[in-house]
């Protein structure tokens, strides 16, 4: 072989051997992976193809700088399951993972490709933010790569995990994307530190508290995913990706079931409780309905009242959207509207039908709601099921109650079908509040108001809170045995496969805020 031949080579051993063993003591120390390991168990065995392996970190005159080649960051494309992902990982042993120029230009690179090929891109991030020594230029990095977040938005799946330090200009890349997964035992996320909440608040509060796993995926709502270490987090990415498609123009993919689509389960004639007060846990019916053991819940300890995630039906990926009756007895609020809407918002754009599986009283009363925005928040819901031009199935089991009843879905803002149970109560409010405004003046007359009230709420559930008018006046589409409610949804799937709607030409809706 050439002289030539002897110079790539050398670079390439130069490549592969740049690092000693201290390297990746200091990242194992801390229970973190170092970025080529996370690459390489994210992909399929051989099938990773790196991009600008070799690009050097900025000069830079002042402090610090490295003589890293890859400045920090290792980029490409390969396959997952079979399909193709592009991915970048950064590495913290290089100037704390920070984003310079270079680092910048490479994540870049792999998000233009990703975005003209069609393939989805998975950031690992593991970074201080914007590298201070490259001032300005490292901020201009950011700015590109916003850019691309924002352009590649509803064209391609994008997916972050937050495997160790996220500060600064690092945790608005992820926020950009789809969804966000954290590593619990390592990862946090802040735009701003411990040391400036020190010094400007005077308050003392740790990374973790601050910004750690348990915060963002039950409190801020940040995180839609956490797992215990990178191993179990690149596992539940590969998990998610198998519910999506590549990009906003082909289907999810679907996967041969054994179980059967007429399968009849009799067990949900009895799951509603008779009182209507009692809750239960809306999970026994998805996993009844759904192909078994195929339920991926998305951000289960944010807004539990609302459930959601991708499940099969007949092998088909959908959407699921339900409140949960055993929390806040699966009323509307803040949190929930924002976040049913914003899954909604992602399955509307890469073709992934929505079942609702309703059970709402309907929106949460109270000062803290009102003055916190439920007007605006509840919009969102309102807003995201009526664009979303994807099929919508509903089926209401139980309460189906004002606002709620047409937030979810209903008819009149675009919901293909809507199948009640028997023990659906649709109407404008429930029983008590309906009879303590309509009937005030015999309640108040009464030498009985209780036995009143008893024979005022039956006589309300009998003639107006209930599913037969609905059904009777075309407002739903069938009140339905709850045994077949497998077999009705996946029919009602398969006229919609060849469902077509266009919006009225526009720049974009202004999407309520
Ligand atoms: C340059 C950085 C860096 C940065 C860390 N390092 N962050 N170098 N620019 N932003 C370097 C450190 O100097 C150190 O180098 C090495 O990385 C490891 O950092 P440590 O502090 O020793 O690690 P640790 O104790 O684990 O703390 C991690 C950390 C902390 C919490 C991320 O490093 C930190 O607070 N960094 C700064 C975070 C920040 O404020 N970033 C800028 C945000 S502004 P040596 O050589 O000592 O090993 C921003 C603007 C964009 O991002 C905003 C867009 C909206």
């Amino acid at each position: 072989m050439g002289r030539s031949f002897d110079k790539f080579q050398e670079r390439n051993e130069l490549l592969n051997n740049q690092y000693d063993k201290t390297y990746f003591d200091k990242q194992h120390k801390k229970g973190k992976l170092t970025a080529r390991e996370r690459i390489l168990l994210l992909f399929d065995k051989g099938s990773f193809e790196e991009m600008d392996a070799f690009v050097p970190p900025a000069n830079v005159s002042f402090g610090k700088s490295s003589k890293s080649m890859g400045d920090g960051v290792i980029a490409g494309f390969g396959t997952i399951n079979g399909r193709q992902v592009c991915a970048f990982a950064q590495d913290f042993n290089v100037l704390g993972g920070s984003l310079g120029s270079a680092h910048a230009a490479k994540i870049v690179k792999i998000q233009d490709i990703a975005l003209k090929t069609g393939t989805p891109v998975i950031g690992l991030i593991d970074s201080g933010g914007a590298r201070i020594q490259e001032g300005v230029a490292s901020l201009a990095g950011y700015a590109h790569i916003f850019r691309r977040n924002v352009l590649s938005s509803g064209v391609v799946p994008q997916l972050s995990a937050i495997m160790g330090p996220a500060a600064g200009g690092a945790v608005y890349s992820p926020a950009l994307t789809d969804f966000i997964f954290m590593t619990s035992s390592t990862g946090y996320m802040f735009v701003t530190g411990p040391d400036v909440v020190k010094q400007v608040l005077n308050e003392q509060v740790t990374p973790d508290e601050l910004g750690g796993a348990r915060v963002h995926s039950s409190k801020s709502g940040v995180a839609h995913f956490v797992y215990n270490d990178d191993e179990n987090t690149i596992a539940g990415i590969k998990m998610l990706l198998s519910y999506l498609p590549s990009n906003n123009i082909e289907n999810p993919p679907f996967v041969n079931t054994d179980d059967p689509v007429d399968r009849s389960e009799e067990l949900l004639r009895s799951i509603v409780p008779d009182d209507p007060d009692k809750p239960y846990d809306v999970r026994d019916v998805v996993n009844l309905v759904f192909d078994k053991d195929t339920f991926f819940e998305v951000a289960e300890n944010y807004a539990p009242n609302m459930v959601v995630g991708f499940a099969r039906l007949g092998g088909f990926v959908v959407a699921l959207v339900a409140n949960q009756p055993n929390v806040l007895a699966g009323a509307l609020d803040i949190d929930a509207s924002v976040k049913g809407a914003r899954f909604i918002n992602f399955c509307d754009s890469y073709n992934i039908p929505i079942i609702t599986l309703e059970d709402v009283p309907g929106f949460l009363p109270g000062t803290d709601q009102e003055h916190d925005g439920i007007i605006r928040h509840g919009a969102k819901l309102l807003y995201a099921y009526t664009r979303a031009t994807v099929p919508k199935i509903t089926v209401i089991l139980r309460k189906s109650y004002g606002g709620a009843y047409i937030v979810m879905n209903s008819k009149g803002i675009g919901g293909d079908f809507n199948f009640a149970w028997p023990s659906a109560e649709i109407a404008v409010m429930g029983p008590e509040g309906a009879i303590a405004i309509v009937n005030r003046k015999e309640l108040a007359e009464s030498e009985d108001p209780v036995t009143l009230k008893k024979e005022l709420v039956k006589k309300y559930r009998d003639e107006i809170a209930n599913p037969y008018i609905a059904d009777e006046k075309g407002f739903i589409d069938e009140v339905i045995d709850p045994a077949l409610t497998r077999t009705k949804i996946y029919r009602a799937l398969k006229i919609l496969e060849k469902k077509s709607v266009s919006l009225p030409g526009r720049k974009h809706g202004n999407t309520p805020l």
